[in-house]
């Protein structure tokens, strides 16, 4: 490998802001996001799902119970439904108002200002979705990212494996937190298809990031909640620390 670039005696390492600067604003949100931009991540990481008429909508969990003033299921909601719920006064009351964002306002927002780690969550509840997100990355000239930062990345092997398919020039990463996808075999597998493989931080060892690095791939981790967590991932040799707190990842600090 070519010598590794260091912020001092540090190796960079990507700071990416997990559903925005969630520790502060609500996650998935404009307004963590923007926060996340004002903290130098260097990627925002957001969890793509679809509405039940076909909007493509950023929200973490399968229903909006948590993260909402509304109930149900996110593909159970038009995409009107679903924007007319708030997304922000769960975190407290400066976010009242905030909305589900749509994955293609977010990639107009935010491309060229800061990467993006794109989560395709839960892919098998909608069908078709790897080609949905693949053309809006098309139609945006962002299938051949040069500049400007893309990762795919998803707990579903098999659509990583489609998305490498449709769009093979952009990054492709496997998320886990099962030791079982750690064996040679499985890493193996994971690098035919991806460039990133991103486990839980329970799991990471040197051992393992030198054989993920061995195959050609990079490691990010997550999610760190403590500067005590940040400081072991940087000890691993990480090469990205999927955080709450971007502002504990800051290479600066
Ligand atoms: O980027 C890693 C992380 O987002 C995976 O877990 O549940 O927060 O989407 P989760
Ligand atoms: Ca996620």
């Amino acid at each position: 490998f070519a010598q590794e670039p260091t912020v001092g005696e540090r190796k960079q390492v990507d700071n990416v802001a997990h559903r925005g600067a969630t520790a502060y604003a609500p996650e998935n949100t404009i307004a963590g996001f923007d926060l996340a931009v004002d903290m130098k991540a260097d990627y925002i990481e957001i969890d793509v799902q679809r509405s039940k008429d076909g909007e493509l909508v950023l929200i973490h969990d399968t229903t909006v119970n948590r993260t909402t003033d509304g109930t149900g299921k996110v593909g159970d909601l038009t995409f009107e439904q679903l924007r007319s719920l708030d997304a922000g006064s769960w975190k407290g009351e400066e976010f009242v108002g905030e909305q589900i964002p749509t994955f293609e306002e977010i990639l107009d927002r935010y491309r060229g200002k800061v990467g993006i780690l794109i989560e395709l969550k839960a892919p098998e509840l909608y069908p078709g979705m790897e080609e949905q997100v693949a053309e809006a990355l098309k139609e945006r000239n962002l299938d051949k990212p040069q500049n400007e930062k893309i990762i795919i990345q998803s707990f579903n092997f098999k659509s990583m494996k489609k998305m490498n398919e449709l769009l093979p020039a952009v990054p492709i990463g496997v998320l886990t937190s099962n030791r079982a996808h750690t064996t040679p075999e499985a890493l193996q597998e994971f690098s035919t298809y991806a460039d990133w493989f991103n486990p839980s931080y329970g799991i990471v060892t040197k051992e393992l990031v030198n054989q993920v690095h061995s195959l050609g791939m990079q490691i990010g981790s997550w999610t760190v909640r403590s500067q005590e967590a940040a400081d072991f991932l940087f000890e691993m040799g990480v090469d990205a620390i999927i955080s709450d707190y971007p502002d504990y990842v800051d290479p600066r600090n």
